[in-house]
């Protein structure tokens, strides 16, 4: 089968679409996803982990479009979740409570008594204090809060700083004595009923070892808790496989069952979650941006495009290298250049020296793997209403959520009313007139 996002005689298609024919119905910059890629890459990681017992819950964070996350639910998925937001985008595309996990280090009450009264599969606790919280809120909503321990397992997962969590002296889980303790609270109480243990090491990991050193970690603690007469069904390992973004290393789902798999043989009744997220959409996205201006800066080729960091944060966060071609390809010869959007700050760019064709002002270009973190990170700095968002399927699109407004961007603003509607600098004088007697 052909690859879902590939070049032909120098055009790029997603599926069965020229990507320049998306850009102009849709307008840029829109990121567009494809059902068939996230499909097989769902799939490809059921095969892997099919000799055991799973469930992968599919980590919202990474791109929680809603026609996405419903793509996912109807293949099976579950949902890592991180909000109450999430939880709420997770129900509302299909996914069974009982096959949603939520993780994170700061969840309020209204978002724990969101996931009690859901009856989500487990809360993943990530603090004693946490725990305590969990189960007066279970006492008073007289439901018992199904949880796991997230434990810190403090390995170096070889990442980058930025998203390393499984490190000692990390905001993330607790370590291994406090996460006994936590089971040994809910021993004690009526309310709390543990269910498993979980770990997240980091993201974009590349390699097996550090899941080997969490599995071993995770599984001394499920034998613990054993010793105090709990017998966990849950061992979640989180997620954080990697992908190649500059024709770099990656982590298939088949070589991390590989290392995993032998690992759980001395634990058979514990079923295995997995919370992938980049994986399963990142390769399956691009970001479309259109050439604005040509200059130079100092020796440096310098093109600026209308996609801006506020769009895809990725290169200036983490100096993250996303291929980028044109969707058609001009001839002549590459050379190096830095790619830039609108924005005002200097770690406004999409790649740096990259080499590039060459590219005329209009021209479509695309910022390979983008599905994951790219749309779900974006914001409206600069006043830049965020992008549109667009799904292919076959030789089909449609646009999953329709490009911002300036409407969309003063909505919740005092006066907003008017000045969307009247637009123009009489407008938008009068609300702030409005605003500074008011
Ligand atoms: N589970 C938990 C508890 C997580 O915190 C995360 C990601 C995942 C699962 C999914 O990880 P993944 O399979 O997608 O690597 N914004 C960064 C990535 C931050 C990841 C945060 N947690 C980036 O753009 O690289």
């Amino acid at each position: 089968m052909a690859p879902a996002i590939s070049s032909r005689q120098a055009r790029l298609f997603i599926e069965r679409v020229p990507a320049r024919r998306i850009a102009a119905a849709a307008g840029t910059p829109s990121y567009v996803y494809s059902a068939r890629e996230i499909r097989r890459r769902y799939r490809a990681f059921e095969r892997a982990f099919a000799a055991r017992e799973h469930l992968i819950c599919y980590a919202l964070k990474a791109n929680s479009n809603l026609a996405v996350c419903r793509l996912l639910s109807e293949e099976g998925a579950g949902a890592d979740i991180v909000s109450g937001g999430e939880l709420r985008r997770a129900l509302s595309a299909g996914v069974p409570p009982e096959k949603i996990v939520f993780s994170g280090v700061g969840k309020t009450d209204d978002e724990l008594s969101a996931a009690l009264r859901a009856g989500i599969l487990a809360i993943n606790v990530e603090s004693a204090e946490e725990a305590r919280r969990l189960e007066d809120l279970a006492r008073r909503l007289r439901r018992k809060a199904r949880f796991s321990v997230r434990l810190n397992p403090d390995v170096e997962s070889g990442t980058h700083a930025h998203v390393t969590t499984g490190k000692a002296g990390t905001k993330f889980g607790v370590p291994f004595a406090e996460a006994l303790a936590i089971y040994g609270m809910a021993r004690r109480g009526a309310w709390l009923k543990a269910v498993g243990a979980q770990c997240h090491i980091g993201s974009q990991i590349t390699r097996t070892e550090p899941y080997r050193q969490a599995v071993r970690a995770l599984l001394k603690l499920v034998d613990a808790a054993a010793g105090l007469g709990l017998a966990l069904r849950y061992l979640d390992v989180g997620g954080g496989m990697g992908i190649a973004y500059d024709r770099g290393r990656y982590l298939p789902p088949e070589r991390l069952a590989g290392a995993l798999l032998p690992a759980l043989r001395g634990h058979p009744g514990l079923k295995l979650i997995l919370e992938p997220g980049r994986c399963l959409v990142g390769p399956a996205g691009v970001l479309l941006t259109r050439v604005l201006y040509r200059k130079r800066g100092g020796k440096r080729r310098i093109v600026v495009v209308d996609a801006a960091m506020n769009d895809l944060i990725r290169p200036a966060l983490y100096g993250a290298q996303h291929p980028i071609v044109p969707v058609e390809r001009r001839g002549g010869a590459s050379s190096a250049a830095d790619v830039v959007g609108p924005v005002c700050e200097t770690a406004d760019f999409l790649a740096k020296g990259r080499l590039l064709a060459p590219v005329e002002p209009g021209d479509v270009l695309a910022l390979l793997q983008a599905g994951a973190y790219g749309f779900s990170m974006s914001s409206q700095y600069n006043s830049r209403p965020r992008a549109a968002e667009v799904l292919v399927e076959g030789r089909y699109f449609r646009i999953v959520r329709r490009r911002e407004t300036f409407a969309d961007l003063v909505r919740l603003e005092r006066g907003a009313e008017k000045t969307a509607r009247k637009g123009g600098r009489r407008a938008l004088t009068g609300a702030h007139r409005r605003n500074i007697i008011g």
